[in-house]
């Protein structure tokens, strides 16, 4: 038994830091073992032009703490971007994709695309640049059931957008079904992010008697027994195609109340590795976790694999209930449970 892993700094390829004192309250949870991070552009005026990304990047690096660390920041997809300001901050690296939110799937996603036919030139000039289309996956619509709007999403836009766009480098993110990692896994050009929770929970963690557990509501929602070990296969298991992306979405506890507009998003970002480590060890993984935490990512994005190592020792731990700080109180995603491992140091 391992006491202790040694790892190339990973990074995070999907994280909220949100605006304001969240912000600066969260950052800093994820720049401590993450070099890069994908920052999600759905803050309460969504990112859409170059001018908003630098801006962004720059608060968000300044509050990190650290002098290397970097945001990566996608551009929030409407159906009415300045075509020519987008073309330029894809080829000057000021976004390092487009970011597809259907509209009303959630947090934040009311100026996401109704028909995503008409933005269809967005992902010719996304793959003439070769730049990413990172993709929140799920078919709202009422219909559907919330268990399968991934599957919909699938069938009803994603298989076309591949068929269309076979150049065009695509991240499904949150994968959150058996189905979605079927799909990644046997489509060219397109891999995916895993969640911890998606790896720990299933739809009993959630909905239990008619009534919802908000910290562990978050969309896509987690799913069955047979979703999860697909997706801990998927991880943990000889694949490239498949990289680490925590989605850590803080809300504050109050607005995490039940009521009609609760929500969705789970808060994972202050133990991050340290779950993901958890979850490789139970697999008996442990060997491949730097390849999902480290190397998957930044291959996918044909970005350098980082130079310093993060080191990981075998200790148990307790969650704690809150992120707390001044005004923000978060609910930590796996509050009051024991994880295994620690983060110890950086090193060169
Ligand atoms: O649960 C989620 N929360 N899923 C998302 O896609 C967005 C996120 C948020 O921003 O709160
Ligand atoms: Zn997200």
């Amino acid at each position: 038994m391992k006491n202790s892993i040694k790892i190339i700094q990973p990074d995070d390829w999907h994280v909220h830091f949100r605006e304001g004192e969240m912000l600066n309250v969260v950052t800093k949870y994820s720049s401590r073992v993450n070099r890069r991070c994908i920052a999600m552009p759905n803050t309460s005026t969504p990112i859409t032009n170059s001018i908003e990304a630098i801006n962004y990047k720059n608060l968000i690096q300044k509050n990190s703490g650290k002098n290397n660390f970097e945001a990566l920041i996608p551009c929030y997809l409407t159906d009415n971007l300045d075509i020519d300001d987008f073309e330029y901050a894809l080829h000057n690296n000021i976004f390092i994709g487009g970011k597809l939110y259907p509209n009303n799937a959630t947090t934040n996603s009311q100026y996401g695309v109704n028909d995503i036919k008409k933005i269809y030139n967005i992902f010719e000039i996304l793959e003439k640049q070769n730049k990413t289309l990172l993709i929140h996956g799920e078919l709202n619509r009422s219909d559907i059931d919330i268990f399968d709007r991934e599957k919909y999403f699938i069938d009803e836009e994603l298989y076309q957008i591949r068929k269309s766009f076979k150049d065009l480098k695509i991240v499904l993110e949150h994968v959150s079904s058996d189905y979605g990692v079927d799909f990644v896994k046997t489509n060219i050009n397109i891999a995916g992010t895993i969640t911890p929770h998606h790896m720990l929970l299933t739809k009993e963690d959630v909905f239990k008697d008619e009534e919802i557990n908000p910290h562990h509501y978050c969309m896509p929602v987690v799913k069955n027994e047979k979703d999860l070990t697909s997706l801990r296969n998927a991880a943990c298991f000889n694949n490239s195609k498949f990289f680490l992306g925590t989605d850590s979405a803080p809300h504050h506890v109050v607005d995490k109340k039940q009521n009609d507009s609760l929500k969705a998003g789970i808060f994972s970002s202050s133990n991050s590795i340290e779950l993901y480590a958890s979850i490789f060890e139970e697999e008996n993984a442990l060997e491949n976790l730097e390849k999902f935490s480290s190397i998957n990512g930044p291959k996918f994005y044909n970005l350098d694999v980082n130079d310093q190592y993060l080191i990981l020792d075998k200790e148990d731990k307790i969650v704690p209930e809150y992120t707390e700080e001044g005004n923000i109180k978060i609910k930590n995603f796996y509050a009051n449970k024991k994880i295994h491992w620690k983060v110890a140091q950086l090193e060169v």
